[in-house]
Order: structure tokens, then sequence, then C-alpha cells
């Protein structure tokens, strides 16, 4: 795929897998209720430093341990184009201001 990151956001990588992060954490990464927080607008060292510390067992697993379950089938090449995709999103709040979709 053209955008590792845009792929593995909205589509996942099913032979590793991976379900898309979107399907948690909503469509444009904007979140979901209280459990599935945002991506979008994150700085993107922030994004692919949560990603690693679960991969190396460092941030609580959290719910179900979903988060160290999909970190830990992610690459480093994959984690930084995850991270980078999200930080170039828009935030949920400006979002909603700018009407955009998905
Ligand atoms: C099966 C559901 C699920 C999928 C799929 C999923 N996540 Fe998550 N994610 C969660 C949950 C639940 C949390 C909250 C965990 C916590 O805070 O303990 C979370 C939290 C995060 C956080 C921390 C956000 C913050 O503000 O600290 C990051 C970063 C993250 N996910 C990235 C991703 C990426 C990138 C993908 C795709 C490769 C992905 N997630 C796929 C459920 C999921």
């Amino acid at each position: 795929p053209d955008d590792p990151g845009a792929w593995l956001a909205t589509r996942g990588n099913w032979q590793k897998n991976v379900p898309a992060c979107n399907q948690c954490h909503g469509p444009g990464g904007i979140g979901v209720g209280e459990s599935f927080p945002s991506l979008a607008g994150q700085q993107a060292a922030y994004v692919a430093g949560q990603l690693r510390a679960w991969r190396q067992g460092q941030r609580p697993p959290g719910p179900l341990g979903l988060m160290p379950a999909v970190a830990t089938r992610l690459t480093d090449a994959e984690i930084d184009a995850v991270a980078a995709y999200y930080a170039g999103l828009p935030q949920a709040a400006a979002r909603q201001t700018q009407g955009a979709q998905q």
C-alpha cells in the first residue's frame, strides 16, 4: 500500500491478526466513548511511544489487554507509520467545526 500507516489504521493487517485501529478507535481515529481514546491529532512521538511501551510491557495493559495484543504484533516501521498517520489527522473537536467526514 502507498501509505502503510493509513492502511493499518483503516484496514489493519489480517495476516498478522491486527484489526484496523479505527475499528476500536472510531472513524478517523476520533475515539469512541470513554474506553477508546482519540488518536487523531496526537503527537506522533506520543503515539509511537505508547505502542512501544505496551510492546515492552512498560504501560499497564488496560481493558482486556487489547492494546498489548495489538502492539506486540506491530513492527517498528508500522508503529512509526501509523503514528505519523494519526498525527496528521485533525482532532475530534476540529473535525466537528469543520464538518469533516471519515
Ligand atoms: C480491539 C480494540 C483496539 C484496537 C484494534 C486498537 N486499539 Fe488502541 N486502544 C484500545 C483501548 C481499549 C485503549 C485504551 C487502553 C488504555 O488506556 O489502557 C487504546 C489505547 C490506545 C493508545 C493510547 C492513547 C492515549 O491517549 O494514551 C494508542 C496510542 C493506541 N491505542 C493506538 C492504536 C493503534 C495504532 C492501533 C492499530 C494498530 C490500535 N490502537 C488498535 C483498543 C484498541
